[in-house]
């Protein structure tokens, strides 16, 4: 999604400026064309190589380089960005570019462009919570500016309060949203479930299975770079929460059934990629069950089945087996009355639990298969994503 897009990268002088380090290497790992340009204050804390040694460009400082070359002034840069992000940013260059001052070359390229700005500020917590950067930040919100964070937490001068630039990988799903906004499930809203439920036996044993979320996650992640509005259900998973999706926390299947009948009205589509338990203890124990008697039963009942009880336009199941994975996915595929079911033998190398890998067979409806090689679990949500769209356009 980041392939061959022109990112104009702005950084502003904030302790936090070697963070927007790290956000370069992303994006050029993830195959954008990223232009960093950095305002004198933040050459102070950064010195500019770092950056250009990452993005194998020039970085700009000055406003009246001393070059000829055309491609790196304001106009053209900002016309051919398709998105400006400044990481950090100062509560000084927000108050210019919420008041149209150019005297740098950041603030004249961020007027100059037509491209969608992000800001993430970065600052002391009295600079931010200061009314006129409070209205500094509405006015640029309310002309389109996207603002993401700043945090809460210990700032540089040993303080705790709202100010700390929030985490990269969060600047990183804001970016990949906003070049998403137009994709091909832009205007859809689409339901995941993700991560192994718990049901529990007393106040501190549950069971539970060993599913991670990471395929949930990366489903739920790449409908929302794809435009999508995202609602993600899940079972407690050791994941950050990702940036722009709805979270609902939950820890039962009871919970999650509940979540997604909440959650089911408007979607276009339901992805269960969760482990939901089939049977959780028929009784649970008020207080901790005290060791006596050389073995314990637990009785277990069936909860409800989701998948079963619940209708979407388009509905898409996973199975996870050991044995005769086919035929077992063929039979859950009419049992729970889905689109499409998603099978992945948990035996095979590289598509376990906790992997970042899956290999997966796709079967549809009228039983046609399609076999995918082993890939990232995000290339994997990819796929199934293509299935989705061209199903709920049908
Ligand atoms: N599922 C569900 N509700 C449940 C159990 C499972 O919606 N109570 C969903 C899962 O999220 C998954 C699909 O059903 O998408 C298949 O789950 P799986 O546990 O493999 O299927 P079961 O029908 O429970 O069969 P079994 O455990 O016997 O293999």
């Amino acid at each position: 999604m980041l392939q061959d897009k022109n990112i104009i990268l702005g950084v502003t002088g904030s302790i936090s400026v070697y963070k927007a380090v790290d956000l370069a290497s992303k994006l050029v790992q993830a195959g954008a064309v990223v232009d960093v340009v950095m305002t004198e204050a933040a050459t102070e804390f950064v010195k500019p190589i770092s950056f250009g040694s990452l993005t194998k460009r020039p970085v700009i400082t000055e406003m009246f380089p001393d070059t000829t070359d055309y491609n790196i002034a304001h106009i053209s840069l900002s016309d051919r960005a398709d998105l400006v992000v400044i990481c950090p940013a100062t509560a000084n260059t927000i108050a210019k570019l919420a008041n149209g001052i150019a005297d740098d070359m950041l603030s004249c390229t961020v007027l100059a462009t037509e491209a969608p700005v992000i800001i993430a500020p970065a600052m002391n917590y009295r600079m931010y919570r200061n009314e006129v950067t409070q209205e500094n930040v509405d006015k640029l919100k309310s002309r389109g500016f996207v603002f993401i964070g700043p945090a809460t937490g210990r700032l540089a001068s040993g303080a705790v309060g709202q100010g700390r630039l929030i985490e990269i990988t969060e600047v990183l799903g804001a970016i990949r949203q906003v070049l998403g906004k137009s994709g091909d499930l832009s205007g859809r809203r689409i339901v995941v479930t993700a991560g192994g439920t718990q049901e529990p036996i007393d106040p501190v044993r549950r069971v539970s299975n060993r599913s991670s979320g990471k395929m949930g996650y990366a489903l739920a992640e790449v409908a929302r770079d794809r435009g999508a509005s995202v609602v993600l259900i899940s079972a407690p998973t050791s994941l950050p929460a990702p940036y722009g999706i709805e979270l609902v926390s939950i820890e039962t299947a009871q919970q999650m059934h509940d979540a997604v009948v909440k959650s089911i009205a408007d979607a276009d589509a339901l992805i269960m990629a969760a482990a939901v338990a089939d049977y959780r203890p028929k009784n649970i124990s008020d207080s901790k069950i005290k060791k006596s008697d050389d073995s314990l039963n637990i009785e277990l009942e069936k909860t409800t089945d989701i998948l079963s009880v619940v209708n979407a336009p388009v509905k898409v199941g996973f199975a996870a087996e050991s044995d005769d994975l086919e035929s077992n996915a063929k039979e859950k595929l009419a049992k729970k009355n889905l689109d499409l079911i998603i099978a992945n033998d948990i035996t095979a190398e590289g598509s376990g639990f906790d992997a970042d890998t899956n290999e997966v067979l796709i079967i549809d409806r009228s039983g046609q298969k399609e076999k995918l090689p082993l890939m990232p679990k995000i290339d994997v949500a990819h796929k199934i994503l293509d299935r989705v769209v061209a199903l709920i356009s049908k």
